[in-house]
């Protein structure tokens, strides 16, 4: 198989009618990467790898494959594989037939496509299944075969629109890994379009976040997820807790702010604001519950409002000692040494000054963290009581 090759989407847009689905949308793609496209429902993600494959034409911007424009070129001309949710199996051909497909519409035959087709069901580990019917097959060898499909003519990029929607959880795992295993050994480069940030965290070399048919932020996904550059990103990967905070001074020592009258302190280096009202955003893992004599940089008073056990952590809600009365979610991890608390016990919390990130804007203006009473509520109400055990007081 031949490795993969960079892709350059450069300033993209679609509009349909009224909407504007895609906007400006730029992204170098290195070869043999695996770049994901994270977002919402309606953020842009399927419009984009459908202009890529050339099933839709960008109402502007250009597109490269190499050095190669291929804006204009219709779909079996840009060398690239497609695997999409709904992109069924042909339901009356055989295993061997739904691969073989790819290779005759490009003019192969004979000796050269069997070896094609049998080499590429190796790879999809599905040697053996070239006799089967689309129907004979589970879920998961199913869209092994769509993957086959995809690489047959080995194509240098191949894209994926949320190819692992329709299976279970533990297939969806398997076959993620089973995805990076090949991947890797192609060398192919790869755009996976998801809304599970689980899936782009875990199989991406880079992350695309799209938002209202926008890029938000491109970066590894510790970076998307340790530096959130904005509010939507922050939300949108991951837990976070968002406090209104102001910005008083910038010192040698980091970030003065001040958080319902007590002093914090933050040592985030990617703020450009000068002073003003900003919010202190931080995850629910980096607040510790400290028991007596230890210390944190920057410390509240609180009071355990609810407590959920997660298997790996246990979450406390809690509201801090501060005016207006602000919560905050605690995930604490569970050893055996680990302090476990009570609804309603005296608790103080803390985080290190390098934890904490600051967005522009105040925080009320979110769905999710500090102000979220409803998500805990759901939490409570559709948690399964058995899975997610709520701790005796
Ligand atoms: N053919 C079309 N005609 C008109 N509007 C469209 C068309 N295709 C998509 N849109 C609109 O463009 C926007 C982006 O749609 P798109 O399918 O790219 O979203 P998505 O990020 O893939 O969402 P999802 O996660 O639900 O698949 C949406 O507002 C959608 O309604
Ligand atoms: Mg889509």
């Amino acid at each position: 198989m031949s490795g993969g090759e960079p892709l350059r989407l450069e300033r993209l847009c679609k509009q349909y009618g009224g909407v504007q689905a895609v906007h400006d949308v730029s992204v170098q793609i290195k070869a043999g990467e695996f770049v994901s496209f994270l977002g919402p429902s309606g953020s842009g993600k399927t419009t984009t790898l459908m202009m890529v494959a050339g099933f839709e034409t960008p109402t502007a911007g250009q597109i490269f494959i190499g050095a190669r424009p291929v804006t204009g070129l219709p779909v079996h001309r840009r060398n690239i594989g497609v695997v999409f949710q709904n992109y069924a199996l042909f339901p009356h051909l055989s295993v061997f037939e739904n691969v073989a497909f790819a290779l005759k519409m490009r003019g192969v035959s004979g000796s050269e496509l069997r070896a094609g087709v049998a080499e590429t069901l190796n790879l999809v580990q599905l040697g053996g299944y070239e006799g089967r019917m689309p129907h004979e097959l589970s879920g998961g060898q199913q869209q092994r075969v769509a993957l086959a499909r995809a690489l047959v003519f080995r194509p240098s990029v191949i894209l994926m629109d949320e190819p692992l929607g329709a299976l279970d959880k533990q297939l969806r795992e398997h076959m993620q890994l089973e995805l990076k295993r090949l991947q890797r050994s192609l060398e192919t480069t790869v755009v996976f379009v998801t809304h599970d940030q689980g899936e782009a965290l875990t199989m991406s070399d880079r992350i695309v976040v799209m938002n209202e048919g926008k890029v938000e932020q491109i970066g590894t996904p510790e970076e998307i997820y340790e530096t959130p550059r904005t509010r939507f990103v922050a939300s949108f990967i991951g837990e976070s807790n968002f406090l209104d905070a102001h910005l008083n001074e910038r010192t040698d020592q980091g970030l003065l702010l001040d958080v319902g009258g007590l002093q914090v302190r933050s040592t985030w280096q990617g703020f450009e604001r000068q002073t003003g009202p900003v919010t202190l955003m931080i995850r629910p893992e980096k607040i510790i519950p400290l028991v007596a004599g230890s210390r944190a940089d920057n410390e509240f008073e609180g009071v355990i409002q609810e407590v959920v056990y997660c298997g790996n952590v246990v979450k406390y809600r809690v509201q801090l000692r501060i005016t207006p009365p602000v919560f905050v979610t605690v995930a604490a991890p569970r050893h055996a040494c680990s302090p476990r608390f009570q609804i309603s016990e005296q608790v103080r919390i803390g985080w290190d000054a390098r934890d904490a990130r600051l967005l522009t804007g105040e925080a009320k203006r979110t769905t999710k963290g500090v102000e979220n009473h409803e998500a805990w509520s759901a939490l409570f109400s559709t948690t399964d009581v058995n899975r997610m055990a709520i701790l005796p007081s």
